[in-house]
């Protein structure tokens, strides 16, 4: 399973990267607004600094919400690196431009995704990857793990190529359970991957090594 960091910040991205595990970085226009990433120019540049820090997959997402628009916005991201992965949203006209850009060997991200039939469609139209959203569905109270179970059914059903991105990460039993159920992909937030880090029995058992490890010292 590749495991992705979900944020624009350059920090959390260099500390992901540092700790050698990274695969690649999803960004949405929430994630680079809370940056305070302002104009096209600090966008585009902003994407560089992400795919100067990372060799791996960057998501880059169109604000554009019709055909033509998303066209454009796509092939100018796509342009920025070969690692940029065009990002577009689960509405009609985001499905003809997957299918456009899979035609053309641009690789692409299907954002906002919440349900069996929105995968299907992304599917069929050559997504790269499919972002599911666990944690926006599990805060209606829905099961957004079931969702991520019901879609590698029914990728693995007709081998589909398209990656299973799951996205909304809310905390570490999210990864390890996406595991479990076979995702390609988990996109989490810093702390969701350091928190794969704790356990008390190895805080303890660190400790308990140390204080006797003091004890051999001359
Ligand atoms: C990633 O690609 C998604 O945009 C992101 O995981 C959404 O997460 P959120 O529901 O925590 O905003």
């Amino acid at each position: 399973m590749k495991f992705f960091v979900d944020t624009a910040n350059l920090d959390q991205i260099q500390e992901a990267q540092d700790l050698g595990i990274l695969d690649g970085v999803t960004t949405n226009p929430s994630l680079m607004a809370k940056e305070g990433i302002k104009g096209k120019n600090a966008v585009l540049s902003h994407y560089r600094k992400i795919c100067d820090l990372v060799d791996g997959d960057i998501s880059a997402e169109v604000i554009s919400t019709d055909f033509e628009g998303i066209i454009r916005e796509g092939e100018e991201l796509a342009d920025l690196h070969e690692n940029i992965v065009v990002k577009v949203p689960m509405i009609k006209d985001g499905i003809k431009a997957i299918r456009y850009f899979s035609d053309k060997g641009i690789r692409t991200n299907c954002t906002l995704v919440f349900s069996a039939g929105q995968a299907l469609l992304a599917a069929k139209a050559g997504a790269t990857y499919l972002s599911p959203f666990i944690g926006r569905v599990d805060d209606i109270s829905w099961n957004g793990l079931q969702l991520i179970e019901q879609i590698v059914e029914i990728y693995g059903n007709y081998a589909f190529e398209t990656q299973v991105l799951a996205a909304s990460i809310r905390n570490p039993l999210h990864i390890t359970a996406c595991a479990e159920i076979g995702a390609d992909v988990v996109t989490c937030p810093l702390k969701s991957i350091l928190a794969l880090l704790n356990h008390p029995l190895t805080d303890n058992g660190l400790a308990k090594f140390l204080a006797d490890a003091k004890k051999m010292e001359e």
